[in-house]
């Protein structure tokens, strides 16, 4: 599993501290189930409006071949090294880096954006790392640079059922990347599908439309839509 992690010192736990710098290998478990899920609920990107929100070191920056090249791609991350990490290795490896905008924020300030201008906002392993409160603090935030109707994938651990429990041990699943329990009081965290559903409560924005299966080991992807 440690050929699986960024980098030596990194857990998913640490940002901030240790920049998110992914090596290939782990580059390609990451977009082999990030690329079709994207290119199953957005579609063809080409000459859309695109932003990942907590991007890391943009993974997805060798893939826009394939879920089509973005107009812009805005790219967001708290830690400016894995921002920077990634574009300069785009770059290196000859990606076009001209249509990618990369942008840092703690508090997820999107001022970078014009309003209403995001086609398709994307999140992997984002909200498994967040509060309830940054989290509606990240969707409060999003809406008005997203137009009604739009939609924003996010990936989250969402419970098997609406029990909560203080920790869930995913060991069971026996796959690579499950050898760990989330939590509803630590990092990472799960939630219940009910608690994600009454997050429109908080006058976010947005409306949780469904919760689909996705190819990460453990987490879901989760639809809100622009309201
Ligand atoms: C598990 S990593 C996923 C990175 C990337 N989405 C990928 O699939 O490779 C979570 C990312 O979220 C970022 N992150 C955590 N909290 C954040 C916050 N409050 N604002 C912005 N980014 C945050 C971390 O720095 C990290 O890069």
């Amino acid at each position: 599993m440690t050929d699986m992690k960024p980098t030596e010192n990194y857990t998913e736990n640490n940002y901030g501290k240790v920049p998110r710098i992914t090596n290939d290998k782990y580059r390609a478990f990451l977009t082999n189930y990030q690329v079709p899920a994207i290119k199953k609920h957005c579609g063809d990107l080409t000459g859309k409006v695109f932003l990942d929100i907590g991007a890391g070191d943009i993974v997805l920056g060798e893939k826009l071949n394939e879920i089509g090249v973005p107009k812009k791609f805005y790219v967001q991350d708290l830690s400016k090294p894995s921002i920077l990490s990634g574009l300069k290795r785009l770059d290196a490896s000859g990606v076009d880096i001209s249509n990618i905008v990369g942008f840092v924020s703690t508090n997820f300030d999107f001022n970078v954006i014009e309003d209403g201008e995001v086609d398709y906002a994307f999140s992997n392993s984002l909200f498994s790392h967040l509060t309830i409160n940054s989290i509606t603090l990240c969707l409060h935030n999003l809406s008005p640079k997203m137009p009604i109707g739009a939609k924003y994938f996010s990936s989250m651990i969402v419970l098997p059922t609406d029990e909560d429990t203080y920790a869930y041990d995913w060991s069971y699943l026996k796959k690579l990347g499950t050898q760990l329990a989330s939590y509803s009081i630590k990092d990472p965290y799960h939630y219940t599908a009910n608690t994600i559903k009454n997050l429109q409560q908080f006058n976010t924005g947005f409306k949780m439309k469904h919760i689909h299966d996705y190819g990460h080991p453990f987490q879901k992807l989760v639809e809100f839509e622009r309201c």
